[in-house]
């Protein structure tokens, strides 16, 4: 029967089962019990500060609410669907052990206010704990900078060689990005660290309460100051879910190059056996699974961006069951995005680097090109005509069937009189890398830098 239920009052007949089933969120909202007793303590205690309840009541409460948290810890606790929601299931089990006390608990709050208390006190611990992780993946990265400082590896325009680089500023570009999505995540925990208990269901709430005591309580610098906005929002959690897929494109062209160069036709790197996988047909495989998986990944991550953008989109103020579609999205984004950061931090750590096929690919393709156009712009020639010169050299090399290097100093007066000996040094792989040498370049000396920057955690 309806009677069972906290909100049976109005109701003459049981809920239809499949309803009830189709209606709860008990299966995955339980995961927020944590922050739902820790909302619910300290409204509890605010209450009684108030003397909205009494002091006794509150303390109560807040002793029934302790051995809830033990219970569902210790696994002893039966959540039950016909209550819904965690919220429901929490203080129904209140109301059972303390009796009237536990049935004042809900006096000035709603469960719309509530929901959007524990799912800001959720995102906001995992945001924590999300920077945590892209901390750990930035130190694999320097590991493997500094550990191979002065690799050199082809950087690559269109996957065409274009110009050496070393391995280190490669594995620097994405410290960059990764400094990034934690700035991004850092800037959404701001907008996610505000108070929305005390907005009742929509409209505030008739008693005194006391919402910057709660917000201390709870730890929340600001309170949000609009009941209709705090229990309708969430676009903390669509910021928060748009920031995790802006590193799942990151993650995924980390993950693509990785099984680029895994490959027998580039060779320079190897991951480490334990993040590969063989074929059950073809004894030769190592197969670079956890790259190909993370780079998956990214497929539900960016869909669950899209679901909650769809769900939001369009519904009137303010609170609509549409919005318990919220937590699924965000909960599997979360563990996905934990996940693949803790095991790429690990498998980035263990990858081996191969510097000589870096070096011997970095050699071909004409890869210093550039480097003798500007040789020949800093003997005065003006750049344009400069390409050109370069370019006709290039076509006589792939005719002859040679590298730029290769060309003797009277092939090179050939294309310039303003060639002279001091060009085979200035186009040698090393001359190439060292030469650039502006702030954000690839020379050694910008890149130590970098990495002694980025260890300083500047
Ligand atoms: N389970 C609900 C959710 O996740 C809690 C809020 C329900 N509020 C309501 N008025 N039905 O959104």
């Amino acid at each position: 029967m309806s009677k069972d239920k906290p909100w049976g009052g109005r109701f003459t007949q049981p809920t239809d089962k499949f309803v009830e089933e189709f209606t709860a969120s008990i299966r995955f909202d339980k995961r927020l019990y944590h922050q739902d007793i820790r909302g619910s303590i300290a409204h509890a205690r605010m209450l009684g500060k108030q003397g909205i309840i009494p002091q006794s009541d509150a303390e109560t409460i807040v002793h029934g609410l302790q051995d809830i948290l033990n219970q569902i810890e210790t696994g002893k606790f039966d959540f039950s669907v016909s209550l819904e929601d965690i919220h429901m299931n929490i203080e129904a089990r209140l109301s059972a052990k303390i009796g009237e006390a536990g049935k004042r608990l809900h006096t000035g709050r709603s469960r719309n206010d509530q929901v959007a208390l524990d799912i800001r006190l959720y995102l906001r611990d995992e945001l924590v704990e999300i920077s945590a992780y892209l901390d750990l993946l930035i130190d694999s990265l320097l590991y493997q900078a500094e550990k191979n400082l002065g690799v050199i590896m082809p950087g690559y325009t269109h996957l065409q060689t274009a110009q050496p680089i070393l391995f280190s500023h490669h594995m620097l570009a994405y410290v960059e990005m990764f400094k990034r999505d934690k700035g991004r995540m850092e800037d959404c925990l701001k907008r996610v660290n505000v108070l929305p208990l005390g907005a009742g269901a929509l409209a505030g709430t008739t008693f005194p309460i006391d919402r910057e005591y709660v917000a201390e309580l709870l730890d929340f610098p600001e309170v949000t100051r609009n009941s209709l906005d705090s229990v309708s929002d969430r676009d903390f959690a669509l910021e928060f879910l748009a920031a995790a897929s802006i590193l799942m494109v990151h993650l995924s062209r980390f993950s693509e190059e990785l099984i680029l160069w895994s490959t027998s036709e580039f060779k320079f790197i190897e991951l480490s056996d334990a993040f590969c996988t063989g074929s059950s047909i073809m004894p030769q495989k190592k197969n670079p699974d956890v790259p190909e998986l993370v780079r998956g990944k990214s497929g539900r991550v960016f869909g669950n961006l899209m679901a909650l953008l769809t769900v939001m989109k369009s519904l009137p103020l303010a609170y609509n069951k549409d919005m318990q579609e919220d937590k699924e999205p965000l909960f599997d984004t979360i563990d996905t995005i934990k996940g693949s950061l803790k095991i790429f931090a690990d498998m980035v750590r263990e990858m081996r680097v191969n510097a000589e096929n870096m070096r011997t690919a970095a050699a071909k393709g004409f890869s210093t090109a550039t480097d003798v156009a500007d040789y020949l712009v800093r003997k005065g020639m003006p750049f344009r005509d400069a390409h050109e010169v370069v370019g006709k050299a290039v076509r006589y090399c792939i005719e002859k069937d040679k590298d730029l290097p290769e060309l003797t100093i009277a092939e090179w007066k050939g294309f310039s009189e303003r060639i002279e000996e001091d060009i085979f040094a200035a186009i040698t792989l090393d001359a190439s890398v060292n030469a650039r040498r502006a702030t954000g370049g690839t020379a050694l000396e910008r890149v130590k830098e970098e990495i002694e920057r980025d260890k300083a955690g500047k």
